[in-house]
């Protein structure tokens, strides 16, 4: 390689590093929404989210409106789609909110049902691909369909979810497509959350494809992968304290002030789970299983 090539890559990699570590100082600092909530920063913008009717789908939609974006919300379950509707526009009578009833793993229904939403709102700013199920079994129990559905739902349907959205924003040439990963896609993962992780891995693996296809064709559409710990939602419900858990709330913000500071990628909350995100990337299987 040529001395100027070999320091032109030095210096692309260096800016590289720059870059990274700028997104995890921004990532430190922008934990408080009061600037973004008093700013108004969503006024005029749209934000579509999946899988609305519980969890942190309806906490992101709660922290949205807060900051002035009107909703595109959808889920089955769409009496809670119009509770959460009811409640939000209560409190913020100026934005826009609608919903519609998608199952994802009908997939021509989530293209027509995006389009819709353009259609209705002229333009969408953002996707968040939410929707997601937590069943699994360990592998080689009979259990097949149960883990057949868990990757079907987690990665085939959020596969039509990025289609479709990256559809409607390669033709607005514009938009932020946003995939709620996991901290459990870090690793290959034992008992119940062996497919779980997989398809979760998969999806963020997914985004980053995306992503570097638009940096490749220098198109203006942001990708973000969120790597959400554990928050207390429906999925976990039951289950016994787990590490470091978050009530819905205090994730949900979180989840925004992440999705907000438009960074590729961010485990949240990011405390302590950047830290242990690097850790579980290099730790022995035996030690990152006591995170399962
Ligand atoms: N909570 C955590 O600790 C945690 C950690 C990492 C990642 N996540 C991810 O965060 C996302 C949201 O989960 P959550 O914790 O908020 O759990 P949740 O309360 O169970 O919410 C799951 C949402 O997905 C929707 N959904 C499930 N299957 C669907 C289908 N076939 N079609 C359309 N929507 C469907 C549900 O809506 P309907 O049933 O009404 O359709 C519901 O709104 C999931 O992708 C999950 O994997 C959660």
């Amino acid at each position: 390689m040529k001395n100027s090539r070999l320091h032109s890559l030095q210096k692309e990699l260096l800016d590289g590093v720059q870059t990274k570590l700028a997104e995890t100082k921004s990532l430190l600092q922008n934990q408080d929404l009061t600037k973004l909530i008093e700013g108004k920063t969503g006024k005029g913008k749209t934000v579509l989210i999946t899988g609305a009717s519980s969890g942190i789908g309806a906490g992101m939609a709660r922290t949205f409106a807060k900051l002035g974006y009107n909703l595109a919300i959808c889920a089955r379950r769409t009496d809670r789609l119009q509770a959460l509707k009811t409640e939000i526009l209560a409190d913020y009578p100026d934005i826009r909110v609608e919903l519609a009833e998608l199952d994802v793993s009908d997939y021509e229904a989530v293209f027509t049902t995006f389009k819709a939403f353009q259609q209705q709102f002229d333009s969408i700013d953002r996707i968040i691909v939410n929707a997601g199920v937590g069943e699994g079994r360990r592998v080689g129990t009979g259990r097949f369909h149960i883990n057949q559905r868990t990757a079907e739902i987690n990665f085939i349907s959020a596969l039509a979810q990025c289609e479709a959205a990256m559809e409607i924003f390669r033709e607005q040439n514009a938009g932020h497509l946003v995939v709620i990963s996991s901290m459990s896609a870090m690793r290959g993962m034992p008992k119940h959350l062996t497919v779980y992780a997989a398809s979760k891995a998969g999806l963020a693996h997914l985004a980053e494809g995306i992503r570097a296809e638009m940096i490749a064709d220098n198109l203006p559409i942001k990708i973000t992968t969120i790597y959400p710990g554990y928050i207390r939602t429906e999925i976990n419900e039951g289950a016994p304290k787990l590490p470091f858990e978050v009530d819905e709330a205090t994730g949900s913000n979180a989840l925004v002030a992440a999705i907000e500071s438009g960074v590729e990628e961010a485990c949240v909350p990011t405390l302590p789970w950047l830290v242990l995100g690097k850790a579980m990337k290099h730790l022995p299987l035996h030690l990152v299983n006591k995170l399962g």
